[in-house]
């Protein structure tokens, strides 16, 4: 789940970065350069801290390849133990809430024309429930690397060591649908099984993901209108992903035994209950592979990500009305 195996990589790159920029650096029109580029605000995923030094890395790498980002690493708790073990521990609800407050107070990303997202697997869909549920300020781009935005059916994540981690696991195995697990344990808040008596469950007392995919009879249609603002939402799925189970989670696709329904041909689309339909026809929902296991990102991907979604707020409007240009025609 850490970024702590792509460390290394990152910070040869971020070290050579301002090298290989300074020629795109110096054909930036004048018109470029006089905006500040949207802050960049990041969710890392489950056994992660705020103070990873990988995260670090991949906040300097932002820096460099639109200089001038502020990065902002969401933590749900001052210090790093804290915010490591609330990972694993705590109400999704209340941890999505914290984070729409903190965003809302800060003083600097609350007056931002518009935010960057960047989401680690969980966080990925947890960032997701941010730009549903609150949006405030607003999200332009939202890219999500390993989410589990389908939910998982299993998680193999834990080291030999990681007695937090196999302790919520035991936990989550053993009663997952009841209110003290969905209302204490993360992981169990986004488990989601396709088997008929586990789905009926899952729609009775999910507390976290079934709400966010607006699975119920009742709709949220907020929930529809604020994703659907989205200028971009990049989902990136790890091929050779063997921790989320099943990695097509990571496209909200229905892996059923052996059968993989693409998220265009399932109703949740078709009948366009979170505003996926809707931000896809505006050419803004993107499926993006990348190789390697769970959280391998290579910097590569990264500082292309960064080019092309994230930056200026006028770099963003200029593409956007350059694609509709060519539409027209
Ligand atoms: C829909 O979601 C919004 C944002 O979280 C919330 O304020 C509102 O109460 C929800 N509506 C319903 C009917 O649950
Ligand atoms: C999670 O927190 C919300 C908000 O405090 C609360 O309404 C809900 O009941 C909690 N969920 C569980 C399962 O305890
Ligand atoms: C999964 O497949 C089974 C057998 O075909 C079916 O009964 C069930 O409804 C499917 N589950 C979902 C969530 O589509």
């Amino acid at each position: 789940m850490a970024l702590s195996k792509t460390l290394t990589l990152i910070c040869r790159i971020a070290a050579i970065l301002p090298v290989s920029l300074a020629a795109p650096a110096s054909q930036q029109t004048l018109e470029d350069n006089d905006d500040t580029p949207l802050p960049l605000v990041i969710w890392h995923g489950l056994g992660d801290n705020f103070a990873n030094p990988g995260l670090r890395d991949v906040a300097a790498l932002a820096e460099a390849v639109n200089p001038g980002t502020l990065v902002y690493t969401i933590k749900l708790a001052d210090d790093a133990n804290g915010d490591r073990s609330a990972t694993f521990l705590g109400n999704v609800t209340e941890q999505v809430a914290k984070v729409c407050a903190d965003l809302a107070a800060h003083p600097i990303l609350s007056t931002a024309p518009a935010i960057d997202a960047l989401g680690f697997s969980q966080g990925g869909q947890f960032l997701r429930a941010y730009v549903q549920r609150c949006n405030n300020p607003p999200v332009r781009s939202l890219v999500t690397f390993g989410a589990q935005h389908n939910g998982i059916v299993d998680f193999r994540s834990c080291g030999a060591t990681d007695w937090v981690c196999k302790g919520a696991m035991a936990l989550l195995r053993g009663n997952t649908w009841s209110s003290f697990v969905q209302g204490r344990l993360v992981p169990a808040q986004y488990y989601r099984s396709p088997n008929v008596d586990e789905y009926q469950k899952y729609l009775e007392h999910s507390n976290f993901l079934a709400d966010i995919n607006n699975e119920r009879v009742l709709k949220n249609q907020t929930y529809v209108e604020n994703l659907a603002k989205l200028e971009n939402f990049v989902m990136y799925m790890f091929e050779d992903d063997t921790t989320v189970i099943p990695k097509e989670s990571a496209w909200f696709e229905e892996v059923n035994g052996t059968e993989i329904t693409p998220l265009r041909a399932r109703k949740m689309y078709r009948e366009d209950w979170i505003g996926l339909r809707e931000l896809d026809r505006k050419g803004g929902l993107k499926f993006r592979t990348t190789p390697g296991e769970h959280m391998q990102i290579d910097e590569k991907v990264l500082k292309e990500v960064f080019q092309e979604y994230y930056g200026t707020w006028k770099k963003g409007s200029a593409e956007r009305y350059a694609r509709l240009d060519g539409d027209d025609l």
